[in-house]
């Protein structure tokens, strides 16, 4: 059992946030696989400041969504504080967790200070997120890189900052911004942190099988991991660590005719979501990562992301899967 402020969990996995991917409908789709808690996708201060409709769609939660983190992005404290009243004390949403977004590194976002822009100033980063601590009504968690660049690494530092500035937990992607999400992750450029710090580290880096996990908790000393891509296509890797971390069983990967059903079910759900349009262009995308390891599998994915544009085209394809 592991606790971030007073929300406790026994699972192990945390699904990561992903810009594009981590709606409310896929949070609540992974949530049976054993989540322990899900982080939305990375929402602009900015944007609920200036009461932007697509940014404050970002922020919709459920009762199935629960326990969840929302992740801010921002630069300006400001900006940010009057994100944390608009979503706290006009939209009263109701979530568990405040994630800081301290390690996305896409220009747009660095360029504006945001991101793993923050990571260049440690100092100014630790007034800005104690700020925040003292501010926000939900325990604080951030989620950095291990540094801006390769030959700047400062990952010591800034948890050390962070835990002096009153996050309740940490968590890596243990690789620089410089890195974005190519080669392996260093996880032992940060071996044993989990033992140094007094709050939880979650560590997050190509975690695509049960192993992956098992590795990145032994070397780091995590107390949980963020699946991320691993969990596009695979909702079962979430059941995998999760089972194994609490009964030491290993479960065996999903046949064809779960991930047939999991697609339809997913689909629906974001389709629920999303209206069929939205829903359909994102799972032009996500749907074929169901189909990676069977038989014909490129041809079923180069069908999936090309060929669909309403539900009934990929009910169809799937249909033919099950014959
Ligand atoms: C499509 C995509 C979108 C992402 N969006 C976010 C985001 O909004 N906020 C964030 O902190 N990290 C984001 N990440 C980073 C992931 O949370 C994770 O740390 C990273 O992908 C490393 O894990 P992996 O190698 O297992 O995918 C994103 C990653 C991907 C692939």
């Amino acid at each position: 059992m592991w606790k971030i402020g007073n929300i406790k969990f026994n699972s192990k996995v945390v699904l990561a946030p992903m810009a594009g991917i981590t709606s409310l409908s896929y949070r609540e789709f992974n949530k049976g696989f054993g989540v322990a808690y899900s982080v939305s996708e990375m929402i602009s201060d900015a944007g609920l400041m200036h009461r932007n409709k697509k940014t404050i769609e970002y922020l919709k939660t459920s009762k199935l969504d629960r326990p969840v983190a929302l992740q801010l992005f921002g630069h300006d404290i400001d900006v940010t504080l009057n994100a944390i009243d608009f979503i706290n004390n006009e939209l009263k949403i109701d979530y568990d967790i405040l994630d800081i977004n301290l390690g996305c590194p896409v220009p747009k976002v660095v360029d504006s200070n945001s991101g793993s822009a923050w990571l260049k100033k440690p100092n100014e980063l630790y007034k800005y997120i104690k700020s925040i601590v003292k501010h926000s009504p939900k325990p604080v968690t951030v989620k950095i890189r291990l540094g801006f660049t390769n030959k700047t690494i400062n990952v010591f530092e800034v948890c050390k900052l962070m835990e002096k500035a009153g996050v309740a937990a940490i968590a890596i992607h243990a690789r620089t911004r410089e890195e974005y999400y190519s080669g392996h992750p260093h996880f032992d450029l940060i071996k044993d942190l989990g033992k140094q710090l007094k709050i939880p580290l979650i560590i997050s880096g190509n975690i695509f099988t049960l192993d992956d996990a098992i590795k990145a908790i032994k070397i780091t000393k995590a107390k949980a991991v963020m699946v991320a891509r691993g969990s596009i296509g695979n909702p079962t890797l979430i059941k995998q660590i999760d089972t194994y971390y609490k009964t030491k069983k290993r479960i065996k990967d999903a046949t064809q005719t779960q991930q047939i059903n999991y697609c339809r079910k997913l689909a629906k759900m974001m389709i629920k979501e999303k209206g069929e349009r939205t829903a359909i262009t994102n799972l032009r995308a996500i749907a074929p990562k169901f189909f990676t390891k069977f038989k014909d599998a490129k041809k079923i994915r180069c069908e999936i992301s090309q060929t669909i544009k309403n539900y009934k085209d990929l009910d169809e394809i799937l249909d033919n899967l099950n014959k």
